[in-house]
């Protein structure tokens, strides 16, 4: 099988790409400035070039504080960037794989979301995913939608690396205690992603939304957590908003030296049971 992935260096394309050679399925990365989703005439020659079987969007505008001052940019590449793709892959005949986010909720459940709770996005970056898959679903009925959330792996910069990299240099770590999402490794969706692709080949009839939740965790479980509150970690299937230091986690306000904190975190990441497993790749 060859597949074309749009994003050369994002966490799900590399992912993709590493995955992809372990399987012998042929991963073709197409980015910037050869496909540009602000730039929708280059979709269609990029990934006519690319010669691919079954097409992966997932590239995308994935700075979500920074979303909101500028709307615009993040509608073009979410919204119609994707829906260019679809357009594209469907003039090629070909199914498409779209990522999309738990960021198309308003995040106010008090349990794991599933694929048919009702949407409603809270910022610019949710709204824009929304209407990406929107676009995506109206260009090709050939598709697959795949919603994952706090995705983490040893590619590029994600909050698990950011959590070591704090702890690593601080002795106490603050982080607030009520957030909560499904951490996911890029690793494990590339493998579900190039399962997905293979049914869509086999049985184009079976597309439909997958939502890659598997449990609702609070974003103090992905670090060592302190009093004081550490901001902008990303967001959370769960509550979001500006946080609060949770009292009751019984764990140390202070005095660990610096890189006790990390080999702590690494301890919890890494145990055999761990929710993280696929942290196994990261730091070592
Ligand atoms: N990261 C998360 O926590 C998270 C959570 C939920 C859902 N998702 C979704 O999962 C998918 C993959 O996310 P990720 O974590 O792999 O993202 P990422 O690491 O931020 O990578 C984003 C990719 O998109 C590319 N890109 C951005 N603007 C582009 C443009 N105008 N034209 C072409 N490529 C462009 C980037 O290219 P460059 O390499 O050139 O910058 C990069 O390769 C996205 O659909 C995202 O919305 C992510």
């Amino acid at each position: 099988m060859r597949i074309a992935v749009t994003g050369t260096k994002g966490q799900v394309a590399q992912a993709l790409q590493e995955r992809g050679r372990d399987r012998g399925v042929e991963v073709v990365a197409l980015g910037r400035p050869d496909l540009d989703l602000m730039a929708p005439a280059t979709v269609a020659p990029a990934l006519r070039a690319a010669n691919a079987e079954v097409v992966v969007n997932a590239a995308a505008y994935t700075a979500v504080d920074k979303a909101e001052s500028e709307p615009e940019v993040v509608d073009a590449v979410n919204a119609r960037g994707a829906g260019a793709v679809a357009a594209a892959a469907s003039a090629l005949g070909l199914p498409l794989v779209h990522l999309s986010t738990d960021y198309v909720f308003a995040g106010d459940l008090d349990r794991p979301y599933r694929e048919d709770d009702p949407t409603g996005p809270r910022g610019a970056y949710g709204r824009s995913k929304l209407a990406g898959e929107a676009a995506v679903a109206a260009a090709t009925p050939d598709h697959a939608i795949l919603r994952t959330a706090w995705v983490y792996s040893p590619f590029g910069a994600n909050f698990v690396k950011s959590m070591l990299r704090l702890a690593a240099t601080r002795d106490t770590i603050g982080v607030v205690a009520d957030q909560h999402g499904s951490p996911t490794s890029a690793l494990d969706i590339a493998d579900a992603v190039l399962q997905v692709c293979t049914n869509l080949r086999a049985r184009p009839e079976d597309a439909t939304l997958r939502d890659f939740s598997h449990g609702r965790r609070g974003l103090h479980d992905v670090g060592a957590v302190c009093r004081s509150g550490l901001r902008g970690l990303g967001g959370a299937a769960g509550t979001r908003g500006p946080g609060r230091a949770d009292p009751d986690l019984g764990l140390p306000d202070g005095g660990e030296a610096p890189g006790q904190l990390a080999a702590r975190f690494r301890e919890a990441a890494f145990a055999p049971s761990s929710r993280f497993a696929g942290l196994a790749r990261i730091n070592r």
